[in-house]
């Protein structure tokens, strides 16, 4: 009786290590961004460092480096630590399945952010979220500011012509958000009643430099026959100023109007200095809070994230922060976003 007594205390034991070994630790949270040298995650990145601490979680977050299967082994990697939730920002919104599967396995939690997985992929798990945005109403925000500032220049339709020419540039194709800042922004200017003519549209990967490459080319090619240049976000748009400084713009007279999409700090200072339109605020503050805070809980094991906080999930199961457009006269908005004010 003894040595069966015995031999249950010990397989008891030997089953509580054994649980212990792989049981999650709930503040513990791992998070990957797409990759660190993009401007806007860099502050999203910012943001969620200090709120994890303020939460007293252990976030580590890793850089993805722009390639998919790394990510996936970082996945792996969190998941073999034991992590209590998943916070990614996918590098191919495409690859969300990969993910997912492996999370699943080992019944963890996944927050996606700022790169939106397809519905089919969000309903094949209960345990995944995503926070970001409503990627339309950047376009349309941007669409409409282009549209009210056409109109009160008149003398930006270079020939007259009533026609608005423009260059775009594009973030990552496939992109959700660069999909629909490029065809919602368009359709608000001509929902606005202007004319416009596409000169030239392509892909600067969401990047200062290919966009600086891409403008100078465009501008050896068009010249003044380009009138506006929409930019999918302020990345891109630096780029495009950069480069038109190169062939003496924002000097005297000389003057092309550009537009941007995040608010970040560097694109208010042009806004400021009178060399870029406008922007949209891409809210990396509220966007970074409610990430950390639905992965927190969500490690807590809690079957709706958002409870105990001000979020609220959409039919999606998004949360998505409100933009903002960004003027001069209302600067200060995205400035107390990232923390100048
Ligand atoms: C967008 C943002 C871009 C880039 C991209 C990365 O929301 O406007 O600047 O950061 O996310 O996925
Ligand atoms: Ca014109």
């Amino acid at each position: 009786m003894k040595k069966v007594l015995v031999f249950v205390l010990v397989l008891a034991m030997a089953a509580m290590a054994f649980v212990g070994c792989t049981q999650n630790n709930a503040s513990k949270i791992g998070a990957t961004i797409y990759r660190f040298d993009d401007n806007f995650m860099s502050y999203v990145r910012q943001n969620m460092t200090a709120f994890g601490e303020q939460l007293e979680l252990e976030l580590d977050i890793q850089d993805s480096q722009n390639d998919q299967a790394k990510q996936g082994e970082q996945v792996e990697l969190f998941l073999s630590q034991g992590v209590g939730s998943l916070a990614i920002n996918l590098v191919d919104p495409q690859a969300a399945s990969t993910i997912i599967k492996l999370a699943k396995e080992e019944d963890v939690p996944v927050v996606f952010y700022n790169k939106e997985p397809d519905q089919a992929d969000m309903q094949s798990y209960d345990k995944c979220w995503y926070v970001g945005t409503n990627s339309a109403q950047s376009g349309i925000i941007q669409g409409e500011m282009i549209a009210a500032a056409w109109a009160a220049n008149p003398e930006w339709d270079r020939n007259g012509d009533g026609v608005m020419q423009y260059v775009m540039l594009k973030g990552e194709p496939g992109h959700p958000d660069a999909e629909a800042r490029t065809t919602f922004s368009i359709q608000a200017v001509t929902e606005a009643g202007i004319q416009v003519e596409e000169l030239a549209i392509d892909t600067a990967m969401w990047d200062t430099q290919q966009a600086n490459d891409k403008m100078a080319a465009w501008y050896s090619k068009f010249g003044e026959q380009i009138e506006f240049v929409v930019c999918n976000n302020d990345g891109m748009a630096i780029g495009v100023i950069n480069a038109l400084q190169s062939e003496g713009y924002f000097d005297g007279d000389k003057f092309m109007p550009v537009v941007g999409v995040d608010a970040i700090p560097e694109a208010l200072d042009l806004i400021e200095s009178g060399k870029l339109v406008g922007t949209v605020l891409n809210d990396a503050l509220n966007q970074a809070k409610a990430t950390v805070e639905l992965a927190a809980n969500a490690a807590k094991g809690m079957e709706d994230p958002t409870e105990g906080t001000s979020w609220t999930l959409d039919e999606k199961k998004a949360v998505r922060v409100d933009y903002v457009g960004i003027l001069l006269e209302n600067i200060d908005v995205a400035k107390e976003c990232y923390g100048l004010k």
